[in-house]
C-alpha cells in the first residue's frame, strides 16, 4: 500500500481513536463509565483540555454520552462489527466515463412524492433555521422595498462578504471581504474556479470517490479527470498525487478537505499543509471545496489547506446550502491570485448573484446564535449517522463495510463484491427509496459495489423500514435473483 504523506494526528484525536479501538474490541462496553477527565489526563500524561476534546469528539460521533453530574459513558457501539471500507490503489490515469444520465435519474427519483430521503445530500428542512430567515426576510423587505430593482454586482453584498471573512478566521484563514466573490451556490464557484485555472483538454486531479457534481463540471468543460487513490479516512495519497502531477501534467487538483462527499472525512492540519505545499511546489492550482466544514464534529472548526497558502494558489469554494438554505443558491469563492479573472468570469456567466438571499444570509450570520445553532445541527447529524450506521450493520449482508464520518451526514457503504449497486439503485427507485449508486462518484466506472446514503433527515420508522428493504434487496442481488439491466 503506498504510504500517505507523513502527517501528524492531533493528540486529542489519537486519544479518541484509542478509546474507540477499546470500544470496538469490547474492552470498554456499552454502559461503562469512562475515567473522569482529571484521572484520565493524569493517567495519559496529557492536559485536561486534550482529554475533554477527545471526549467531546467521541460524544459528537455518538460513541459516548455525558450524563449530568455522573461523567461520560459508552453508548451502544457505533456499528461495532462493521469494518471501514478498504483503501484501494489502482494506477491513476485520465478517464472519461460520464454518469450524468444516472445523476439525473438520482435527482429525479429524489423529487418523487414520498421518496425516503436517503439519496440526495440534503439536510432535513425541519432542522434548517426557516423561521429566523423568514423573520429577517420580512424585516429586509420593509427596510429596502426596492431591493429587487437593481443588480448587486460582483463581488457581491458587502455585509455578507464581511460575515464570510469573519467566519473564515475560525478555519484559520485571514481573508479580506474585498477578496471574496459571492456566487450562485458552491456549484457556480467550482465551475468558475475550474475555468479560471484550466482549459479544455487539461487534466484535473480529484479524490476517488468524489462528489459527482464536481466530476460533471470538469467533464462538461472538456477537461480530463485523473482520480487519485483515496484512503477512506485519510484522504488521497499525496505520493500518488505527486506521481500523477509529474506524469500527466496536472493543471489543478480538487479536494473536499472537511466533510468529504461521499467519504465524510476531515483531513488533518498536517495533511492540508502538505497538500498546499505540494500543489504550490508544482504550480498546480488547488480548488478546495469547504461545503461541509461547518459540520465537522470536532471541538473546533478544522483548518483549511487555504490557511497554509503562501502564494495565492488555493481557490476556496463554499456555500450556505448545507447549513442555512439550499434554496437561496448562495455560495462564494476566495480565489487567491485568480481573483481578478474570477470576477470577469462571473460577469460573463451570470452577471450577479440574486440580491435578496445575500441580504438575508448576511444579516442572519451577523445576528448571533449561528454557532449555537451549528452545535445543535452537528449533534443531530452525528446522531442520525449513528442510527443509519447501526441499521446498516444490522440489515445489510455480511461483508458490508461503512465509513466513520467526522463531519456532515453522508455515509459511504461498501457492499460485498458481487452486489451491483446500480441494480440496487433500480430496486430502490421501484420502492421509492433514495440512495446514490457508487459508480457516479468516479469517471472510471469503479465503486460498482458501493453506495452513498444520506443521513440528513431525522431518524424515523420509515427510514428504518427503508433500510430493511435495501438490506433485503442486497441479499436478493447476491443470490442472483435480479437480472442485469443494460
Ligand atoms: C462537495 C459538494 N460541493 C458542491 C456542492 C454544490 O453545492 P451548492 O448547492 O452550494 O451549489 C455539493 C452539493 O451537494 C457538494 O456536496
Amino acid at each position: 500500500m503506498p504510504p500517505l504523506a507523513a502527517v501528524k494526528t492531533p493528540l486529542y484525536l489519537k486519544l479518541a481513536r484509542s478509546l474507540e479501538e477499546q470500544m470496538s474490541r469490547g474492552v470498554l462496553r456499552p454502559g461503562d463509565r469512562l475515567p473522569s477527565v482529571r484521572a484520565f489526563s493524569r493517567q495519559q500524561r496529557v492536559s485536561i483540555s486534550t482529554v475533554l476534546e477527545a471526549y467531546i469528539w467521541l460524544e459528537n460521533r455518538g460513541a459516548i454520552e455525558s450524563r449530568p453530574k455522573s461523567g461520560f459513558f459508552v453508548r451502544v457501539p457505533f456499528a461495532k462489527t462493521v469494518p471501514e471500507p478498504r483503501f484501494q490503489t489502482p494506477a491513476p490515469r485520465p478517464a472519461s466515463f460520464s454518469a450524468s444520465a444516472i445523476v439525473r435519474e438520482v435527482i429525479r427519483s429524489a423529487d418523487r412524492p414520498g421518496n425516503v430521503p436517503l439519496g440526495s445530500a440534503l439536510p432535513d428542512p425541519q432542522l434548517m433555521p426557516n423561521a429566523k430567515l423568514n423573520q429577517i426576510l420580512r424585516r429586509i423587505i420593509r427596510r429596502y422595498p426596492m431591493h429587487s430593482a437593481e443588480y448587486t454586482f460582483p463581488p457581491g453584498a458587502e455585509g455578507l462578504r464581511r460575515q464570510i471573512a469573519r467566519r473564515a478566521l475560525g478555519f484559520g484563514c485571514s481573508l479580506a471581504p474585498s477578496e471574496i466573490l459571492v456566487t450562485s451556490g458552491a456549484m457556480e464557484a467550482l465551475n468558475l474556479a475550474l475555468r479560471a485555472v484550466a482549459r479544455a483538454g487539461d487534466v484535473i486531479a480529484v479524490e476517488s470517490p468524489t462528489y459527482f457534481g464536481g466530476l460533471d463540471a470538469i467533464q462538461s468543460l472538456g477537461m480530463r479527470v485523473i482520480e487519485i487513490p483515496t484512503h477512506p479516512s485519510e484522504g488521497m495519497s499525496l505520493d500518488l498525487l505527486e506521481n500523477a502531477i509529474r506524469k500527466h501534467r496536472v493543471k489543478a487538483c480538487v479536494t473536499i478537505s472537511n466533510g468529504h462527499n461521499p467519504l465524510g472525512y476531515v483531513l488533518s492540519d498536517d495533511y492540508k499543509k502538505a497538500l498546499a505545499e505540494l500543489t504550490a511546489k508544482h504550480d498546480v492550482a488547488l480548488i478546495e471545496d469547504n461545503l461541509y466544514g461547518d459540520l465537522a464534529y470536532g471541538p473546533r472548526p478544522p483548518k483549511l489547506a487555504k490557511s497554509f497558502d503562501q502564494k495565492g494558489n488555493v481557490l476556496l469554494c463554499a456555500s450556505i446550502s448545507k447549513v442555512i438554505s439550499p434554496g437561496f443558491r448562495l455560495g462564494w469563492i476566495h480565489a487567491g491570485r485568480y481573483q481578478e479573472e474570477l470576477e470577469q468570469l462571473k460577469l460573463k456567466t451570470t452577471v450577479a448573484t440574486a440580491t435578496l438571499p445575500q441580504l438575508v444570509a448576511g444579516e442572519y450570520l451577523e445576528s448571533g446564535g449561528f454557532d449555537r445553532y451549528l452545535v445543535r445541527l452537528r449533534i443531530a447529524f452525528a446522531e442520525q449517522v449513528r442510527m443509519v450506521s447501526q441499521a446498516v450493520a444490522k440489515y445489510f449482508p455480511e461483508g458490508t463495510r461503512i465509513t466513520r464520518p467526522a463531519a456532515g451526514y453522508l455515509l459511504w457503504v461498501e457492499l460485498p463484491k458481487k452486489i451491483d449497486s446500480l441494480k440496487l439503485f433500480r430496486m430502490a427507485v421501484d420502492a421509492n427509496i433514495g440512495m446514490v449508486p457508487g459508480p457516479i462518484f468516479s469517471t472510471t466506472g469503479r465503486f460498482g459495489n458501493c453506495l452513498r446514503l444520506s443521513c440528513g433527515y431525522r431518524w424515523s420508522d420509515t427510514i428504518d423500514r427503508a433500510l430493511v428493504t435495501l438490506g433485503r434487496a442486497c441479499d436478493e442481488i447476491a443470490r442472483g435473483g435480479v437480472r442485469s439491466q443494460a
